[in-house]
């Protein structure tokens, strides 16, 4: 029996892809960045069926739900259709980390099953090329294919060379329920907001600065494009026109503390957000001391990963 398994890591965007130009391909209407999160990683395992099965069959051990099931299955017959293959694989699919609450689950779950199902199909493509048919499954699938750093913008997806290769992440998780407007949701929303116009300009700027502040090593600079990025994004939730949110009251404690932190030391790490109510903090190598102290603190309250 012939079993394939790939394990990919989730992405976090500090420049966040939000709003698509062609919903169906999933481009975005925006150019996005991300630092890959190699602590955390999503596994997904193919198990060729005998040939004259002709479905895919879930092993019991596997995390998804229902919705993400068919979204999988969705997306491997896509696969298969693109490939002209007929093999059905009886699929399992984990995280080493809780899914579904803005810990970018969909990212790494479809990049591994788009390289595991391409992989056992025994076709060779480049890497750019998998990540283009990933990001079909997932949007931002697609820059978990390049570590540390990803550059998307339109159809492109590559390796970005920055400063910083070797950052420290955690995510203070201040809930790990299940959120109910999903990305694809959030994607859509976002269009009605009176905000959105003008969403990609400003996107696009804070790339440039961003960008121009890691080659600068001005960290403080960073944290400030960083923080005014996602508070754009929770923004354009926040003012659709059927408003939507995923702040919780001790998002907003987490994030008061860090700002004071910010104020009170001139330095701390990265903060940033996903569609989520947890807070993601990036920190540079040097800063080893600061993240047990911040650790710490917040270990006594939530789950720190
Ligand atoms: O890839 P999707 O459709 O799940 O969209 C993800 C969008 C955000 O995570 C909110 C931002 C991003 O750039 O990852």
């Amino acid at each position: 029996m012939r079993v394939t398994e790939i394990s990919m890591p989730p992405n976090i965007a500090l420049i966040k892809y939000m709003g698509k130009k062609d919903e169906a391909k999933n481009i975005p209407s925006n150019a996005s960045l991300s630092y890959a999160l190699g602590n955390l990683k999503s596994t997904v395992r193919l198990t060729n069926l005998e040939n004259e099965i002709d479905h895919d069959e879930w092993d019991n051990q596997s995390q998804l739900s229902e919705i993400e099931k068919t979204r999988f299955i969705h997306h491997l017959n896509f696969l298969r259709k693109y490939f002209n293959i007929q093999q059905y694989f009886e699929i399992s699919s984990n995280n080493n980390f809780p899914a579904g609450c803005g810990l970018a689950s969909s990212a790494s779950s479809f990049a591994a099953l788009t390289k595991c199902a391409i992989t056992a199909f025994g076709v060779k493509i480049s890497i750019s090329e998998m990540a283009a048919l990933s990001r079909q499954g997932s949007g931002s699938s697609c820059r978990s294919f390049f570590s540390p750093w990803a550059l998307w913008k339109n159809e492109t997806v590559e390796a970005i060379n920055l400063p910083y290769q070797n950052l420290i992440h955690h995510v203070i998780v201040v809930s790990n329920s299940k959120k109910d407007i999903s990305s694809s949701e959030a994607h859509r929303r976002v269009q009605t907001s009176l905000l959105f116009p003008g969403r990609d300009k400003r996107a696009e700027l804070r790339l440039e600065y961003l960008l121009q502040s890691f080659e600068d090593k001005d960290w403080a600079k960073s944290y400030k494009i960083l923080w005014q990025e996602f508070w754009d994004m929770h923004a354009l939730f926040e003012t659709a026109e059927e408003s939507f949110g995923y702040l919780l009251p001790d998002t907003l404690f987490v994030l008061n503390y860090l700002r004071n932190y910010w104020i009170s030391y001139q330095d701390g790490p990265l903060v940033t957000m996903d569609a989520g109510p947890n807070i993601h903090v990036l920190f540079r190598e040097d800063q080893f001391e600061q993240v047990e102290k911040i650790k710490q603190f917040f270990e006594s309250k939530f789950l720190v990963l």
